[in-house]
């Protein structure tokens, strides 16, 4: 049996497999976000020609099972299939996202007055040749050298000392020694020949994989490449990856997506700017709790497991081969220390980035990626949580929700008076669909014009966009022959739940270290989604406190600029161990609070209304 794609590919069906499963075996991706579970109806496709047995249609409407479509994860083929694949299902691994600009990198590491100290230390060494006389061999011989330096107590790995023979003879005994801050060899090379030496800083987001490619010498960002986390085929959020590495043995190969990502972004870095891979000698990693797990092959189970206990919040530092990364093999990785299961070393970065932790002003840090992690506090004290806000905003358990990538429904306005939606979309294209920052502006549109209530149920009668589809009432964002794309009422429940746990997090929090919303004197916004994200709109749907707009800044991707900074500096390692053990963690899940707050933050913009007076006032006009 085969599938034969429109694209043209051919692909062989195996005994028992799902059209998923035979796609992804010969590396054609489809949208996952429920990992091949048949509940989030993302892996749609059109069967052309052919018969299908289906165990379920998942969301699959009438209309769309009259056309043909069936959902992948769901269908096996009962013979040869002619198969389409519709755009909004295929899963664009590779595109580019945004970065940052190197000028304003080595700025902000300069505002932090710290000296310029990768993980990897160096040392010109001359170490007297071995004699018939003078007969010590070449360990103990490089150890004495460095006693007379100073330097005492240099351990040496078996990686080390395999290739070091030849490294000293080659070198002509005049060498340039590469160690660790805590005196561990890395490299031995000669002195004669300088070379560069180089560093990355990665982060592994649960969407995107981001690679800098950095010169230590003199803190320049090199080149940058970023795509999408490869585990996405696996799952959308956190919890589906657990699954898939506990439950279906899918550990080694959820690492190796991520170390595959990683080394693929690398690759054409060092061969753009001619860069020797020995030459890369250390390497810091930032990412969630998960995300570190997976990197470093270990089990996650006890994540999702009550008491909810990592194996490992301090990584100790292990070496590039190890984590099979391309580089240096004995290069050391520093990894980001995590605080606790649902706030990891993506935050701690993002917490020193934004330099909250050594300013005296309150401030609150919020991180609204794939999930939802805010931190409140200063120099004295740090209190963090993770919200549970899923992966909404990222499309998931949306209707016609996707990333923010062609054809996604970016920005909505809604003409008070015929109450037709004007669309925002990325791409020279016809709408396939809604993301992030799309949701947030249809609601507090639909909200204003009066479109939905404040329970964020649709007013049935008020326009004519508004109908009974085949999951309940939806408003129609744009239709043509071939498609709709809608927001269901349900799809507004979803987000609506998101948005409130959001803001109950900040609120608990606040609470509990007995502080008003009047104290936070910043708010910064960090993740993919903050670079996009409208203010005045996510105050509207009541996500964001209705503070002083000048209160709120765009940080970007601060979990990557942190992995840069402490590639650079040994200080702000510490300083990022330090805010690590620092930060008090709250399990809002178990927190007798957040219920109240949470079920009061579920109305439009809030049930107490005089929390957000600016939105009062626009209701009143
Ligand atoms: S329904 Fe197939 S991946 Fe979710």
């Amino acid at each position: 049996m085969e599938i034969r794609l429109t694209s043209g590919k051919t692909i062989p069906v195996l005994d028992g497999e799902t059209i998923y499963r035979s796609l992804k075996r010969q590396g054609v991706y489809l949208v996952s976000s429920c990992g091949g579970k048949g509940t989030c109806g993302k892996c749609k496709v059109r069967i052309v020609e052919g018969q299908v047995e289906t165990l379920s249609y998942g969301k699959l409407g009438q209309k769309e099972r009259a056309a043909g479509f069936a959902i992948a994860c769901q269908a096996f083929p009962k013979g040869d299939l002619l198969l389409d694949i519709p755009r909004e299902s295929r899963l664009a691994v590779g595109d580019k996202i945004a970065v940052s600009r190197s000028r304003d990198l080595f700025e902000l590491l300069e505002s932090f007055s710290t000296a310029v100290s990768p993980v990897v230390r160096r040392l010109i060494l001359e170490v007297p040749p071995p004699t018939i006389h003078d007969n010590i061999s070449d360990v103990e011989r490089l150890k004495r050298s460095l006693q007379e330096a100073g330097i005492r107590g240099m351990r040496f790995s078996h990686g080390f000392v395999k290739s070091m023979t030849e490294a000293l003879r080659n070198a002509g005994w005049k060498i340039v020694l590469g160690y660790t801050e805590d005196f561990e060899a890395v490299f031995l090379g000669s002195a004669d020949k300088y070379r560069d030496r180089y560093g990355l800083a990665v982060d592994i987001g649960t969407t995107t994989v981001v690679v800098y490619l950095v010169n230590l010498g003199d803190g320049r960002l090199i080149d940058v490449g970023s795509t999408y986390n490869s585990q996405i085929r696996y799952g959308d959020d956190v919890i589906t990856r657990i699954v898939h590495a506990t439950e279906h043995g899918g550990l080694h190969e959820l690492r190796d997506a991520v170390v595959s990502d990683i080394n693929d972004l690398l690759a054409p870095l060092i061969e753009r700017h001619g860069v020797d891979r020995e030459d890369i000698e250390s390497v810091v990693v930032a990412g969630n709790t998960t995300m570190s797990h997976l990197f470093w092959d270990l089990n996650p189970a006890s994540i999702r497991e009550e008491p909810y206990i990592p194996t490992v919040n301090f990584f100790p530092r292990w070496k590039a081969g190890t984590a099979r990364v391309l580089v240096n093999s004995q290069a050391p990785v520093w990894t980001f220390p995590c605080v606790a299961s649902y706030v990891g070393g993506d935050i701690v970065a993002g917490v020193l980035a934004s330099k909250m932790h050594r300013n005296p002003e309150v401030a609150l840090f919020m991180d609204i990626g794939t999930n939802g992690e805010i931190a409140i506090g200063n120099n004295e004290w740090l209190v963090t949580a993770a919200c549970s806000a899923g992966p909404c905003f990222e499309g998931s358990g949306i209707k016609h929700g996707m990333r923010a990538t062609e054809g996604a429904i970016e920005s909505v306005r809604i003409n008070p008076e015929t109450l037709d939606p004007e669309l925002g979309i990325i791409g020279d294209s016809k709408p396939t669909g809604i993301c992030g920052s799309g949701m947030i502006d249809v609601i507090s549109e639909m909200f204003l014009s009066g479109i939905v209530d404040l329970k964020g149920k649709l007013v049935k009668d008020r326009g004519g966009r508004i109908r009974e589809g085949e999951d309940g009432a939806e408003f129609v964002l744009y239709e043509d022959a071939e498609r709709s794309v809608v927001l269901t009422d349900v799809d507004i429940e979803n987000i609506l739940r998101a948005k409130a746990a959001v803001y109950a997090g900040v609120s608990l929090l606040l609470k509990e270290v007995g502080f008003g919303l009047e104290a936070i004197e910043k708010v910064y916004i960090a993740g993919g989604f903050g670079n996009y994200l409208n203010v005045d709109k996510a105050i509207i749907l009541g996500m964001l406190p209705d503070l002083p707009r000048d209160k709120f800044s765009f940080l970007g991707n601060t979990s990557v600029t942190g992995a840069y900074l402490c590639l650079l500096s040994e200080d702000l390692r510490k300083e990022a161990e330090e805010i690590a053990s620092k930060m008090t963690y709250m399990e809002l899940s178990v927190s007798r609070g957040f219920m109240d707050e949470y079920l009061s933050a579920l109305f439009l913009p809030h049930t107490e209304l005089g929390l957000f007076p600016t939105v009062a006032s626009l209701m009143k006009k």
